[in-house]
């Protein structure tokens, strides 16, 4: 296994309104390798989508420090954590966020233009037609079906080949053959470009296709196992043996579900 991508310590969470301080997250640590994918399952309100935001620099931990691809990101001010953002981190929301007033491809053009890529219109177009858009270059996101969107947003984040991708929730709003398919396709790039997956899911099916997964429960880390070795098979990893009892647990959760 390659070095760590992305090191998370004592990462704590707490927002204050009018009847006090409540923690989002708890002290939150664990190590993620270069290539490794990994699931963040849990229940809704959990903490995942906060975890995401401060993974990639988006949101403030109240304390605690994320290193990603090497860089202590609180230690940098917003515009130079933007620029490692720009340089090494790709999205996929729930909702697509695409530009509505952009076609598919300069969509998938705005990234490379961003960071000054002369080749940006043929690398984008390459991208759309690796995701199956070689016919919908022109189109606007209004005339894209959901799945069509979500693949557009996928060309968007692999077209800057990034070390690391966080997806919240990808296929929450597709239907299930469609979900399958933006799955399938978000695998296959992540090992094609060489890519760290952090997947938020709620779909216990998908969870268990990652090499890992991190379950939350009220903002604090209750499982973290190996569910698979690295780009191998489950059986192989399940049989290395559980380190802990919350491991034993979560891969007695992913038995059951691979056999559901
Ligand atoms: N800025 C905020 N202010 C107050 N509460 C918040 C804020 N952001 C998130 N929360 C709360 O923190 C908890 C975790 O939210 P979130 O990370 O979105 O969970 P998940 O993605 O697992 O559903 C929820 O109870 C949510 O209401
Ligand atoms: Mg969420």
């Amino acid at each position: 296994m390659g070095k760590n991508i992305i090191e998370v310590k004592g990462v704590t969470k707490q927002v204050r309104d009018a009847t006090g301080v409540l923690t989002i997250l708890h002290e939150i640590e664990f190590s993620l390798a270069e290539r490794e994918s990994v699931a963040i399952v849990g229940a809704s309100g959990s903490g995942k989508s906060t975890l995401l935001s401060i993974l990639a620099g988006l949101d403030l931990p109240t304390s605690g420090q994320v290193r990603l691809a090497g860089v202590d990101l609180f230690t940098l001010d917003e515009d130079a954590r933007a620029a490692v953002r720009g340089e090494r981190v790709g999205f996929v929301f729930q909702s697509f966020q695409l530009m509505g007033h952009l076609s598919a491809l300069e969509n998938v053009m705005l990234p490379l233009e961003l960071r000054g890529d002369r080749q940006a219109r043929r690398l984008a177009t390459e991208m759309l037609q690796r995701v199956g858009l070689g016919e919908r270059l022109g189109h606007y996101p209004r005339l894209l079906s959901g799945g069509e969107q979500q693949r557009v947003a996928l060309a968007r984040a692999f077209v800057l080949r990034p070390a690391v991708l966080f997806a919240d929730e990808p296929t929450g709003s597709l239907d299930h053959a469609t979900g399958e398919a933006v799955m399938q396709l978000m695998f296959d790039l992540n090992r094609e470009v060489g890519t760290t997956l952090v997947l938020v899911t709620h779909d216990p099916a998908i969870a268990s296709r990652c090499d890992r997964q991190i379950r939350i429960e009220a903002g604090r880390i209750t499982a973290d196992v190996a569910v698979r070795a690295p780009g191998g098979d489950a059986a192989a990893a399940l049989a290395g043996g559980a380190a802990t009892d919350a491991a034993a647990d979560a891969s007695a959760v992913a038995a059951t579900a691979a056999a559901a």
